[in-house]
């Protein structure tokens, strides 16, 4: 099992594209299509299926061309409960059900597992995400768990210089215990990248099983006093810092 990046598709649905640029909710946007009110490229579109390459696809509705909107950043407390997906699945549903129409546009960077809360960064910009989750930057993820055990310190010492955790290559993680919490131990784990289930495998190895997983901080973004379920977008100095981090001028 490897890091996982989502990689961002160029294209993507005309409805889609339409609540992107603020034009219409997603459902309107199909009002608008049907009603043969949108052009592509100077042809009159009428099938809702369309799918529209932003950056070189020409959109006008009633004859005016629509600008896609700058690139953004919003960090959102995703709760415990939700799945970073688009589609739901067995009925769970999805962090998109908690956002508003501008933002179903939006791509979350990484993941974090259905039962995981905390800071999540979603952004509609394909290359600031796609370097965010790779390795090679390094990004730093912290996160609480609540154990039901300590784990072993011969094991968190090793953790430090990597583990075989069946990937392609070692894990590393910085584990501290922080307190205890009723008949549970709150522990702090730093890592570096986002491999699928990464915390919960490297405590499970330690000795010391998750019942309980909050993320903390990514990137150095916490959620702070925002709401389980709400978002903020952040600030142009915020995004400056953050595409520094990643090698891209501001
Ligand atoms: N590691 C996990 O095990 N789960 C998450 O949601 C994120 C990191």
């Amino acid at each position: 099992m490897g890091y996982v990046v989502q990689v961002m598709d160029e294209s993507m649905r005309l409805n889609r594209y339409l609540a992107w640029t603020g034009t219409a909710s997603r459902r309107k946007a199909d009002d608008l299509i049907r009603t043969g009110r949108v052009e592509v490229n100077g042809n009159t579109v009428t099938t809702v299926g369309t799918s529209v390459n932003p950056q070189s696809d020409i959109v006008k509705v009633d004859g005016r061309r629509l600008a896609p909107p700058a690139y953004q950043v919003f960090l959102f407390h995703k709760p415990a409960g939700y799945l970073v997906s688009r589609r739901g699945q067995g009925g769970k549903p999805t962090i998109f059900s908690l956002l508003p129409p501008e933002l179903q546009v939006v791509q979350p960077v990484g993941r974090l597992d259905f039962d995981t809360d905390g800071a999540l960064l979603l952004t509609n910009d394909g290359e600031l995400s796609r370097r965010l989750q790779h390795p090679r930057y390094g990004i730093e993820r912290v996160y609480l768990a609540a154990v039901r055990s300590a784990p072993q310190a011969d094991k968190v010492r090793q953790a430090k210089s990597g583990v075989d955790l069946g990937d392609k290559t070692p894990a590393c993680g910085t584990i501290r215990v922080v307190k205890p919490r009723g008949r549970n131990i709150i522990v702090e784990v730093h890592i570096r990248e986002g491999r699928k289930h990464e915390v919960k495998r490297l405590l499970g190895w330690a000795g010391a099983p998750v019942i309980q997983l909050s993320r903390r901080s990514f990137a150095g973004f916490h959620v702070g006093r925002l709401a389980p379920g709400t978002f903020r977008k952040l600030g142009k100095p915020e995004t400056a810092r953050l595409r520094r981090l990643v090698g891209l001028a501001d």
